[in-house]
């Protein structure tokens, strides 16, 4: 238990006093968490960060509250000794004391809070972002931040011990892409220029190891402007690292015991076994996603993909065209789920509402019930029989007491909704335990994404992402793009993309192929990334990084998908401050001095 010093305001504070301090006279300091009178008697539990301490106000003092009252979240000190309680609480640390209070003073007034400073607050979430102030005294906001606070000082320990060294760049500076809208500042000294603030530091961070600092770190606030989702903010904070003289291994190595580290100093949870890889491919086929869900099996089976366009139902002998949709369909996928042969109507129905709703967009849903005993009953009986429909059940693994859940349709969407359906299953079932924690290393991300909008090459990862290195002459054949693999990689948990990073090019000429590959002239590639390849002329290092979503690690490591709660001050789903009401207009001679005119 921490202790703090003694002075004015208070010897101890409201989380420390047991009954081996009965007797002692102190001071203490807090809010006022809430007032219960008793007759002639009063008694205030006090609070502060470190806890609650009962006070035991007596007839005199009770008479004194009467006439100048003291409400919820005053701020009081008071002075007393400690003595025994009769009425014992054991679900506080102080709950065998109270203080007999002999003076207490009003050190500032409250005005009754918006909602309740309580676990279980009657605040709504806006009204609680309003006055974040007030919901940071709540304990679910002050555990998260004191878990947020350890893990941020556990991955310094882990990294200062390897020789790494927090270096800061700057907030100031020009694009550096990361797949997002940059947030731009206004320059006053520079009429009509802007700088980006950074998405990431990345090409900082490369500058560094040109500049021979092998080993960097830091815990720094990246911006992206983009659509906010519940592990999205507009400003987060990666945990940003790179290294020279490395190979991928060397990165995974190092960065998986970072993992490791931080959750056994933090969880106490001890990971003995290497961390599972598997590669981009692998992870779209059997999950649907690149950051799959490794809690639970219910892999995804393709029954007919657009890969090989051969049935494997008619590998088995069943003809997929008896059933036009099946026919048809570019994408043919089922995963098999456990129990869900007792599903009843209603419940198919609803599975099927859910698979419609627009942000899937299916167009339905087709059920195979492998019952206990053996049989099979679908929603396609009309077109095939048992026996084909226990091949199908054989195909997908399914177990008597299955239901095998089937979409058919074109190959990215289909493929996108089963990984949902998926997911979805798998909470429905209690298998997406958030204390169950099942990280893996998702490797070999391709390096050019096909944008069908523009017929144009995006970088999968960002530009400086090396492409392997025996693939490296396809750089110049576009026909060739799709199959490029690069040494990205990224740490995933529990469905969560965690950290990603990649070995980069560290060649100009290299780097100059990759600017082309994505559409940019030399004069473009020069214009805003001169600086790095000129850098890449002066003995650039061979060299790699990964950075983690600082935020999503510590929602995660408290067992909650969404980061907002363990950022202090965060913004809300449209990007709004709600405390500081931001952003908002500014003045007619602010916009001048920065040289801007605003459209009507
Ligand atoms: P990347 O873009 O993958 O890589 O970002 C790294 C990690 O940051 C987290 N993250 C976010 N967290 C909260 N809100 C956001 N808007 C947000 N965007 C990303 C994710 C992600 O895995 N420069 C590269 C790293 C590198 O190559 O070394 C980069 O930024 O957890």
């Amino acid at each position: 238990m921490n202790s703090i010093s003694s002075n004015i305001y208070r010897s101890h504070h409201c989380g420390q006093l047991s009954i081996s301090d009965a007797g002692t006279a102190v001071i203490l300091s807090g809010w006022v968490q809430t007032v219960r009178k008793f007759g002639s008697i009063t008694f205030i539990d006090l609070r502060d960060r470190y806890g609650i301490t009962q006070l035991l106000f007596n007839e005199t003092l009770t008479t004194r509250l009467d006439t100048a009252k003291v409400g919820r979240e005053y701020v009081i000190k008071v002075k007393g000794i400690v003595r025994e309680r009769s009425n014992k609480n054991p679900k506080i640390a102080t709950g065998d004391i109270e203080i007999e209070v002999s003076e207490y003073e009003v050190l500032n007034a409250a005005q009754t809070p918006p909602f309740t400073i309580e676990d279980n607050t009657d605040g709504g979430e806006e009204l609680r972002m309003k006055y974040r102030y007030l919901d940071l005294r709540r304990n679910t906001l002050k555990n998260n931040l004191e878990l947020r606070y350890k893990v941020n000082r556990s991955v310094r320990n882990y990294l200062d011990s390897l020789g790494f060294w927090e270096i800061e760049t700057p907030y100031l500076i020009k694009s550096t892409p990361e797949g997002a809208r940059d947030f731009v500042v206004p320059s006053r000294m520079n009429p009509k220029q802007f700088y980006a603030l950074p998405q990431s530091p990345q090409t900082f961070k490369q500058l560094l190891m040109v500049s021979g600092y092998d080993r960097y770190y830091q815990i720094v606030k990246c911006f992206r402007d983009e659509d906010l989702r519940a592990d999205r903010q507009p400003e987060f904070t990666q945990i940003d690292c790179e290294m020279a003289y490395v190979e991928q291994e060397d990165i995974l190595q190092v960065f998986e015991g970072l993992f490791k580290h931080v959750f056994k100093a933090i969880k106490g949870i001890e990971f003995t076994d290497a961390m599972p890889r598997i590669t981009y491919d692998y992870a779209m086929l059997y999950y649907g996603n690149d950051k799959p869900d490794i809690r639970f099996g219910m892999q995804i089976v393709s029954l007919k993909t657009p890969l090989t366009k051969q049935h494997l139902l008619t590998e088995n002998g069943i003809y997929a065209n008896a059933f036009k949709l099946f026919a048809d369909a570019e994408t043919i996928l089922a995963i098999a789920v456990p129990n869900g042969a007792e599903y009843s109507r209603k419940q198919t129905d609803e599975l099927t509402e859910w698979i419609k709703r627009p942000q899937i967009g299916m167009t339905g849903l087709i059920f195979i019930k492998y019952n206990a005993d053996g049989s099979l009953k679908s929603s396609i009986d009309k077109f095939y029989n048992e026996e084909q429909l226990k091949a199908i059940a054989t195909v997908c693994k399914a177990n008597p007491g299955d239901i095998l859940l089937i979409l058919a349709g074109k190959e990215d969407k289909t493929r996108k909704a089963m990984s949902e359906l998926r997911l979805e299953m798998g909470a429905r079932l209690g298998y997406r335990n958030p204390n169950d924690y099942k990280p893996l290393w998702v490797i070999d991300f391709p390096l050019f994404e096909y944008d069908a909008e523009s017929d144009s090459y995006m970088a999968k990862h960002h530009p400086f992402t090396a492409p392997k290195p025996e693939q490296l002459h396809l750089l110049n054949d576009r026909s060739q793009y799709d199959s490029i693999k690069a040494n990205a990689y990224d740490l995933v948990l529990n469905g969560t993309e965690i950290g990603g990073g990649s070995i980069r090019i560290f060649q100009r000429n290299i780097q100059e192929q990759m600017f082309a590959a994505l559409g940019l002239s030399a004069e473009e590639a020069q214009e805003k990334f001169g600086f790095l390849l000129g850098a890449f002329e002066y003995g650039a290092p061979p060299h790699g990084g990964i950075a983690f979503g600082f935020d999503r690690l510590c929602a995660l490591m408290g067992g909650q998908e969404t980061i907002r709660d363990f950022i202090a001050f965060p913004k809300n789903n449209a990007g709004r401050d709600m405390m500081l009401d931001a952003p908002s207009a500014i003045d007619e001679a602010q916009l001048k001095e920065i040289s801007i005119k605003l459209a009507e």
